[in-house]
């Protein structure tokens, strides 16, 4: 494990050096980056930010179930170190509920795959994990956002980091041995299914209707499509 005191982006640095069994972590990142191109910005020492490489050792067509799977293992380490209970959104951002009821997001997954520095012909996928750990509501980069010390937990982020690495290689054993289990834990605790969403899709077509489920590749069926990207909006409950 390599610890930086300031590091752009950890999956930058991950997936330069790209050797599996790796893990970045950095105190602070200047350039964090998120999914779908967007940037991800935590006060310096207030968030757990950090890249695990492995080689998922999956078929190409099992690769689309890493991002939720990998999600169903934050959560595991987030719900054991912090003791908060994390819902999952589609595909893999962690929230927690405000008193008020409202869903606020504490934790990101960015996944890339690259190519193994050992041999290049062999693919890695680079986890980028962020949690919001100790932020202050003043401390928020976004008012949609929250962190495990806003809901409460006394948690550090090596207690957080303690967690989480432990739950992913769990996740990642039982990802190999077939997808069924691990799509059947999700589909039961990913709080996005059975709820009118809107999603933004890549292209910037908007689609709204009942999340009613996923498919073999871990897609959404929303109103009878199955959305492999794009950026979900709980609109209410279902
Ligand atoms: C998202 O929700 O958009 C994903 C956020 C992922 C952020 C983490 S922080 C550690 C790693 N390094 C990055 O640059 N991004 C990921």
């Amino acid at each position: 494990m390599t610890l930086h005191e300031t590091a752009a982006s950890t999956n930058q640095l991950a997936a330069q050096a790209a050797v599996a069994d790796s893990i970045v972590v950095a105190d602070h990142q200047t350039a964090g980056r998120g999914r779908l191109d967007r940037s991800w910005d935590t006060p310096a020492g207030t968030a757990l930010t950090f890249s695990a490489v492995v080689d998922p050792g999956l078929a190409d067509h099992d690769w689309p179930l890493l991002p939720l799977a990998v999600a169903l293992a934050v959560a595991d380490g987030v719900r054991r170190a912090a003791e908060v209970p994390v819902e999952l959104k589609w595909p893999n951002d962690l929230l927690l509920r405000s008193p008020d009821g409202h869903e606020h997001k504490v934790a990101g997954i960015l996944l890339e795959r690259v190519p193994s520095a050992a041999d290049p012909s062999h693919p890695l996928a680079v986890i980028g994990i962020g949690i919001n750990v100790g932020l202050r509501s003043e401390d928020l980069p976004v008012q949609t956002a929250t962190s495990l010390a806003i809901a409460g937990s006394g948690a550090s982020r090596t207690e957080v980091f303690a967690g989480v690495v432990p739950a992913l290689a769990t996740v990642l054993d039982a990802l190999r041995s077939g997808p069924g289990a691990v799509l059947e834990r999700y589909r039961t605790e990913c709080s996005t299914i059975g709820r009118e969403v809107t999603v933004h899709l890549p292209d910037g077509e908007e689609l709204t209707g009942t999340a009613t489920g996923l498919d073999r590749n871990g897609r959404l069926l929303v109103g009878g499509r199955a959305v492999g990207a794009g950026d979900v909006v709980h609109v209410r409950p279902a």
